[in-house]
C-alpha cells in the first residue's frame, strides 16, 4: 500500500511544498505553510466515503433536465438576496469568510431566525446561553430555530438526520472535526474534509448549508482559501472594525453574477440594510475642502456615489517621496501621477500623496480616474471643486478621457442626491438629466471645466 507523504501547504492558496518556509512561493503569502499529508489513502478513503453518499448518477437529455430545480429561495434580508442574486439555492453550500468579530454569526443567525421552514444552527465556538443572549438582543428566539453546540462531523450530520432542517449553519469550519479524518481542528486536512462531508450531505439532501470561515492575517488557521472549489458559493464580510458599515461580496458564484454588493450597518440590534448608501458615504462630507471629489460608481446594478480625498504635501528629502492608496490600487494612482505630469504638466515630485476613498469602500473600476486626477490637480493647487459636481471618466496614458459605462443610471443617482454638475467624456452619449453636463476629452479639457486650470 502507497504511503502518506509529509507536505507543507499554503492555507490560502493550497499549494503543497515539500519543505517548509516562511514565504508561500505560488502565493507569496507569508506564514502561511502548514503540516498537512498527502497520498492515495488521503483521497481513497474521502472518496470513497463520498460516492458511497451520492444516488448513481443517470444521463438524461439535456431538454429533460428540470432549469428549476436550482432557482434560490429569498432569505428575507434584502442586502444579502441581492448578492446572491435572490436567495440560497437548495443543494448548495456556501462559505461566507471574514475576520472575527466582523458580524458573520449575527449576520446569520439573522438569516436563520428568518428562515421558512426549520433551521439549525450548530456553533462550535459559542455556547447555547451566549447565542441565546444574543438572539434575544436580535429578536431571532424564532420557534423553527434549532440549536446545536456541538463540534463533533458524526454528531451533526445525527442532529440533520433527526431535524430534518431546510437550512443548516456551521460556525464555524475551523472548529467542527470528523474523527474519522485525524490531524487537529482547523488543520487543512479536517477543514478541507469536513467541507466536503457537508458538501455531500448538501446535495443528497437538497438543503442549504451555510459554512463560516474565520480569515486571518497571520494564516494561523486553515484560510477558507483552500475551500474555494469545494463550495458553490464564496461570499465576505469586511469592513472596518471601528465602523458601523458592513460590505458583504461574492467571490465566487456558481448560480449568478458576483458583482452585486450588499450594504449593512451593525447596529445595537443587529445588521440592518443599508438602502440609500450614496446617503450615508456622503452624510460626513465637509464641502469646500481641496483635494476632495464625488465620484459615481457602479457596483453590480446599484450606483453609489462615493467621496474621494487626496491630499498633497512637500517634502525635502532626497528619497522618493511617499504615495499611499487606500480603496484605490497603487498602481493606477502611479500611472495617473505619471499621466497628470506628462499630459497636463501637473507635477508632484517632491510631494507626498495619500488618496483615500471615505467609508472603506474599494474603487475597482477606472471610471473614477478622472475624478482622482482632478482631485490630485485640486489638492496641488489649493483650490477646492465645485461642492455640487460629481466627475466620471476613464484616463489613458494619452491623456484622453475615456468612456464609461452606465452613465446614465450614475448621472441620475447624483442627480438625486442634489448635484447639479457633472464633468463626464466627451464621447458620452446624450443623456435626460437634473444634471449639467459638461465633457471633457482631454483631461486638459477637464482641468479647465473644473475651473483649476489658472492655477496648475
Ligand atoms: P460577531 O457576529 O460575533 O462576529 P464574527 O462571528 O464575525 O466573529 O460580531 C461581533 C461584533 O458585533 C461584536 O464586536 C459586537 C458587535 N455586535 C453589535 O454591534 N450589535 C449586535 O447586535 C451584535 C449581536 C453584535
Ligand atoms: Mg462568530
Amino acid at each position: 500500500m502507497a504511503k502518506l507523504k509529509l507536505v507543507h501547504r499554503c492555507s490560502e492558496c493550497g499549494a503543497t511544498f515539500p519543505k517548509w518556509s516562511g514565504k508561500c512561493l505560488a502565493c507569496n503569502s507569508w506564514n502561511s505553510l502548514v503540516e498537512d499529508v498527502e497520498g492515495p489513502e488521503d483521497s481513497l478513503v474521502s472518496l470513497a466515503a463520498g460516492l458511497a453518499l451520492v444516488p448513481p448518477g443517470e444521463a438524461t437529455h439535456i431538454g429533460d433536465v428540470n432549469p428549476h430545480q436550482s432557482d434560490p429561495v429569498a432569505t428575507g434580508i434584502g442586502e444579502l438576496d441581492r448578492v446572491l442574486g435572490g436567495g440560497l439555492v437548495p443543494g448548495s453550500v456556501t462559505l461566507l469568510g471574514g475576520e472575527p468579530g466582523i458580524g458573520k454569526s449575527t449576520l446569520l443567525l439573522q438569516l436563520l431566525a428568518g428562515a421558512p421552514g426549520q433551521s439549525l444552527y450548530v456553533t462550535a465556538e459559542e455556547s447555547a446561553q451566549q447565542v441565546r443572549l444574543r438572539a434575544d438582543r436580535l429578536g431571532a428566539v424564532s420557534p423553527n430555530l434549532w440549536l446545536l453546540p456541538e463540534m463533533s462531523m458524526p454528531n451533526i450530520i445525527a442532529a440533520i438526520d433527526k431535524i430534518s432542517p431546510s437550512l443548516v449553519v456551521i460556525d464555524s469550519i475551523q472548529t467542527v472535526v470528523d474523527p474519522e479524518l485525524g490531524s487537529s481542528p482547523g488543520s487543512v486536512v479536517q477543514v478541507r474534509g469536513c467541507a466536503h462531508r457537508l458538501v455531500q450531505e448538501a446535495k443528497r439532501r437538497n438543503i442549504s448549508i451555510v459554512i463560516v470561515g474565520h480569515v486571518t492575517k497571520e494564516g494561523g488557521l486553515a484560510g477558507p482559501r483552500v475551500l474555494e472549489h469545494v463550495v458553490d458559493t464564496v461570499l465576505s464580510f469586511e469592513g472596518e472594525r471601528h465602523h458601523a458599515l458592513r460590505m458583504l461580496r461574492a467571490s465566487k458564484h456558481r448560480f449568478g453574477p458576483t458583482a452585486e454588493l450588499g450594504l449593512f450597518e451593525m447596529t445595537e440590534t443587529g445588521l440592518t440594510g443599508v438602502p440609500d448608501a450614496s446617503q450615508l458615504f456622503l452624510t460626513d462630507r465637509r464641502t469646500g475642502v481641496p483635494g476632495s471629489v464625488v465620484v459615481p460608481t457602479i457596483e453590480g446594478q446599484r450606483p453609489l456615489l462615493v467621496e474621494l480625498q487626496t491630499l498633497t504635501n512637500p517634502v525635502n528629502t532626497a528619497v522618493p517621496a511617499r504615495r499611499s492608496a487606500q480603496g484605490v490600487d497603487q498602481g493606477r494612482l502611479s500611472m495617473l501621477l505619471a499621466v497628470l505630469e506628462r499630459r497636463a504638466r501637473v507635477s508632484l515630485a517632491g510631494h507626498e500623496v495619500y488618496a483615500s476613498v471615505v467609508g472603506g469602500v474599494k474603487l475597482t473600476e477606472p471610471g473614477a480616474d478622472l475624478g482622482l486626477c482632478l482631485a490630485l490637480v485640486s489638492a496641488i493647487t489649493n483650490v477646492p471643486l465645485p461642492a455640487d459636481l460629481v466627475v466620471m471618466g476613464e484616463v489613458g496614458l494619452a491623456g484622453e478621457v475615456r468612456q464609461v459605462g452606465h452613465l446614465a443610471r450614475r448621472l441620475n443617482e447624483a442627480s438625486r442626491l442634489g448635484f447639479t454638475q457633472a464633468i463626464v467624456p466627451a464621447s458620452a452619449p446624450n443623456i435626460e438629466t437634473g444634471c449639467t453636463v459638461r465633457r471633457a476629452s482631454t483631461l486638459n479639457e477637464a482641468i479647465n471645466l473644473a475651473g483649476l486650470s489658472s492655477q496648475a
